[in-house]
């Protein structure tokens, strides 16, 4: 099942909330791309460059959260932080096995259902409280 953007909060900053939009086309356009890998009418190495390109916007994402959490001195940095770090190892490790054993399960795994458990509960607690912060700071 595709990810929507009504499954999460519209959190209250802007700049937040349109790179989380930007996210779920790119993960609704890997959900895509592993079923067709499945099927064998698309490539690997595109799926390959796609999860690339998904890690790097999500480095991206976090690394501007963290530079505004800092800039407005938000208290719970370490720990926003933290589950930032955390969940980048976990994808990290995914793309790194789908590297060296091309088995899709686990992309499917993590892609479909670990990520956007993750990504709801995330957006819906952390990021939501972090903007709150900050466009009360503002
Ligand atoms: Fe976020
Ligand atoms: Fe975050």
């Amino acid at each position: 099942m595709k990810i929507s953007a009504d499954d999460f909060a519209e959190v209250p900053s802007p700049v937040m909330h349109d790179v989380h939009l930007e996210e779920v086309e790119m993960i609704n356009a890997i959900y895509d791309l592993i079923e067709a890998v499945d099927a064998g009418s698309a490539e690997q190495a595109r799926l390959t460059t796609s999860l690339d390109e998904l890690l790097l916007h999500t480095q991206e994402h976090f690394a501007n959260e963290e530079r505004l959490m800092s800039a407005y001195h938000f208290p719970p940095y370490v720990m926003h932080k933290g589950a930032h770090d955390l969940f980048l190892a976990g994808f990290e490790t995914i793309i790194d096995e789908w590297k060296s054993t091309r088995q899709l399960g686990p992309v499917r795994q993590f892609m479909c259902v670990e990520l956007p458990a993750w990504m709801k509960q995330h957006i819906n607690s952390m990021d939501y409280v972090t903007a709150g912060f900050i466009a009360g700071q503002s």
